[in-house]
């Protein structure tokens, strides 16, 4: 398969045992034992990664050094506060090759995705476009004859919200197939003229898929569709700053912290400034607002008209300070670090013909995750046998319940990985995946 543009190229050289030595030991978590004082392996970073100290320091700094309400407040704390949060903006954009007005803090990749969505639900209220620059305010309004495009491989996050928009519009959702082997099926069969909205995963929860984004975008384009990205699963593990070049042909992208080394309760919305400005607000109160009567208000400009709220400063904080910390050991390498682990998986999975892999069997179109089966056996079983022996894996649908009934599945069986794990640990989750056949008196 060939990664166009959108995709920066896989490098040749991974993190050398020394520098992942080091990785290491910035994650104190990692260093407990589980299960009677078997060393822990973590593989569920997929569901939410660890944190590294830099991440905990700096989150602990601000509440010890300079905690107040940010964008509020006539004293230096305030200042400092806010200043931090700023910074925190900043720091994002930079790592998204972005502008910092193009940056929405969200309390998490779904929310992110709900902003989005909500602001085609909230469009069709009278007013809502007032002032909205034209060639956006028009690609907000939905209704009937619409047609909102997303995958059959989505995580719920970036499928519920649409299905709720088509509801309340009249629009009609429609999405792209996935084949058996973990593929996008031609996005050009779906994506048409009716289409008006396309929201696609970058990277699949389950399946570790790379979604070759260039013919969505292509097929989006030509139908003069907005495209959405859910980078929830590829920015912890890539460079995505290509998806916010002018001429990327993507309109918003959401990632969330606590996927990417950063803590919880903090995401990020990019959008492309115009869209945010004709987007009406998804919450409404304080720091979002311009002027307010009694008999109605007036937003602030983008980012703050989607900042409802006293924000989330010590969490974004820290996930500068997480985004800074992969800048650091560079993104290409972090990838490149993921496909060695990817290609060892793959290996050590294929040396066990009991184990049923789903997705791409190809490495390089893969990233951070691996789910399986083993015949005969409840996921739920595997999951309780690997976490005997300190394996820690995800079990069941994975909030991809639609993927796992067109791959005629009741759930999987997922391990996946961060920028800290070894090849070491995968050995040993492969050794106690051994278990399995033995314990349950299958085939191994
Ligand atoms: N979305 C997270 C996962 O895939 C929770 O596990």
């Amino acid at each position: 398969m060939t990664m166009g543009r959108l995709h920066a190229s896989v490098p040749a050289e991974g993190l050398t045992g020394e520098e992942l030595a080091a990785v290491r030991g910035d994650f104190p978590l990692l260093s407990r034992t589980v299960r009677e004082g078997r060393p822990l392996v973590y593989l569920d970073s997929g569901a939410t990664s660890q944190k590294p100290r830099v991440v905990l320091d700096a989150e602990r700094e601000f509440y010890e050094r300079h905690n107040a309400a940010v964008h509020r407040g006539a004293h230096q704390l305030a200042e400092e506060a806010t200043e931090a949060f700023e910074g925190a903006r900043e720091t994002v954009a930079r790592f998204l090759g972005a502008q910092s007005g193009e940056i929405v803090f969200t309390k998490n990749g779904t929310e992110g995705l709900n902003l989005l969505a909500y602001a085609f639900s909230n469009a069709a209220a009278p007013g809502a476009l007032d002032g909205a620059p034209q060639e956006w305010a028009d690609r907000l309004r939905l209704g009937p004859g619409d047609e909102v495009v997303v995958t059959e491989m989505e995580h719920h996050a970036n499928l519920v919200p649409w299905q709720e928009v088509c509801r309340r519009t009249g629009a009609t959702l429609r999405w792209i197939g996935v084949t058996d082997d973990g593929y996008l099926t031609d996005p050009a069969e779906v994506i048409g003229e009716r289409t008006k909205v396309v929201s696609v995963t970058h990277v699949s929860n389950v399946l570790g898929t790379l979604v070759d984004l260039e013919p969505v975008v292509a097929a989006a384009r030509a139908a003069g569709a907005l495209v959405f990205v859910d980078a929830c699963q590829s920015a912890p593990h890539l460079d995505i700053s290509a998806l916010t070049a002018p001429d990327s042909g993507v309109d918003a992208l959401v990632f969330t912290g606590h996927k990417t080394l950063g803590p919880s309760g903090i995401g990020v919305l990019w959008a492309r400034r115009g869209l945010l400005e004709a987007m009406p607000p998804f919450l409404t109160g304080g720091s979002m607002i311009e002027i307010v009567r009694m008999e109605g208000s007036t937003w602030a400009p983008p980012p703050q008209k989607f900042e409802a709220g006293v924000p989330m400063a010590a969490q974004a904080v820290g996930l500068a300070a997480a985004l800074d910390y992969l800048t650091e050991l560079g993104l290409d390498r972090v990838h490149a670090h993921d496909q060695a682990l990817m290609r060892h998986t793959l290996q050590v999975l294929a040396e066990r013909p009991w184990v049923q892999v789903i997705g791409p069997a190809e490495p390089a179109d893969r990233v951070g995750a691996v789910s399986f089966t083993v015949e005969g056996v409840h996921p739920h079983d595997v999951g309780q046998i690997l976490d005997d022996s300190g394996i820690a894996v995800r079990t069941g649908h994975h909030c991809a319940w639609p993927l796992h009934r067109r791959l005629r599945l009741a759930a999987t069986t997922r391990a996946s990985f961060g920028v800290y794990t070894t090849p070491e640990e995968i050995d040993a989750f492969a050794t106690a995946l051994d278990r399995v056949p033995d314990v349950f008196g299958v085939a191994g």
